[in-house]
């Protein structure tokens, strides 16, 4: 199931690039100098082991948290000088798909999938929003789904229709924290084959945070392993793999054991 190379990657188009960026918590160092770069068409899958500040780093890319210092850039917006008004405008062009899939318990799978487009878009008619909101049903597939509550659905239909429901929005940017975490095998492997279709389909550069290695070898262009802080190793998952870093080897090891 290794990933087909149907999608242009454009390495003159940065759509994310970072440069020397720190972030401490008190007494706790978390980022110790990130050095970035997400190229137009393509999917990174970012690895660490537990609390190494991955979900920390894609934070910091939305603006929720703030660097302590180091240069950030998304869609070519210096991110850290934005008005609240330009970080919302700049949000509206990434999809965050969240750790826990966080759909609206009380709203049902259309109202859910509506919702960032009735907040967002004041002017859309009930037509428009129907169409998108089939569009985006249809690439998840569930759009038999629509009158159901997320709590009669499965984990993998949950975070299908999360991705369905950041995808409604049109992002340039996906941005995925562990979107196969906790989910059987197969259940996995469509989440993983969703990922590849959003990239195919909507042309999105996407950050993949993951623990799982058969879904960062099978969705991403390029690894990056995060350890102590850094990008310790940035490249294909054969080159980041053929390594004699301890380190590395290790989370090889424990996740294909
Ligand atoms: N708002 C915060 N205030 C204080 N400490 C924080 C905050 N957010 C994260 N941390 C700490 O920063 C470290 C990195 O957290 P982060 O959530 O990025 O880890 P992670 O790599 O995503 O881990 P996991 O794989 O378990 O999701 C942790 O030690 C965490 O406790
Ligand atoms: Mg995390």
């Amino acid at each position: 199931m290794d990933k087909l190379k149907q999608h242009f990657i454009n390495r003159e188009e940065e759509v994310i690039s970072i440069k020397d960026l720190y972030k401490s918590f008190e007494n706790l160092d978390v980022l110790k100098g990130i050095n970035f770069s997400l190229y137009k068409g393509e999917n990174v899958a970012i690895l660490g082991k537990s609390g190494t500040g991955k979900s920390v780093l894609i934070k910091i890319i939305v603006g929720l948290l703030k660097p302590d210092k180091g240069h950030l850039q998304v869609l070519g917006k210096e991110v850290n000088t934005l008005s609240k008004r330009e970080l919302d405008a700049l949000r509206l062009r990434i999809g965050f798909s969240f750790q826990s899939s966080a759909l609206y318990d009380g709203m049902n799978v259309y109202q859910n999938l509506a919702f960032p487009l009735r907040m967002n878009l004041k002017n859309l008619s009930k037509k428009d929003i129907n169409l998108a909101v089939e569009r985006v049903a249809d690439a998840v597939s569930l759009k038999d789904k629509l009158s159901q509550m997320p709590s009669d659905l499965s984990g993998g239909q949950r975070k299908r229709i999360g991705i369905a429901r950041t995808l409604i929005l049109k992002p340039e940017i996906m941005l995925y924290d562990e979107p196969t975490a906790g989910l059987d095998p197969i259940t996995s492997t469509e989440i993983i084959e969703l990922i590849n279709q959003v990239q195919h389909r909507f042309n999105t550069s996407s950050i993949i945070i993951t623990h799982d290695l058969t879904c960062a070898k099978c969705t991403s262009d390029r690894i990056a392993m995060l350890l102590d802080g850094k990008f310790s190793k940035v490249g294909t998952f054969d080159e980041v793999f053929e390594t004699n870093d301890n380190q590395i080897k290790e989370f090889f090891n424990y996740n294909f054991m």
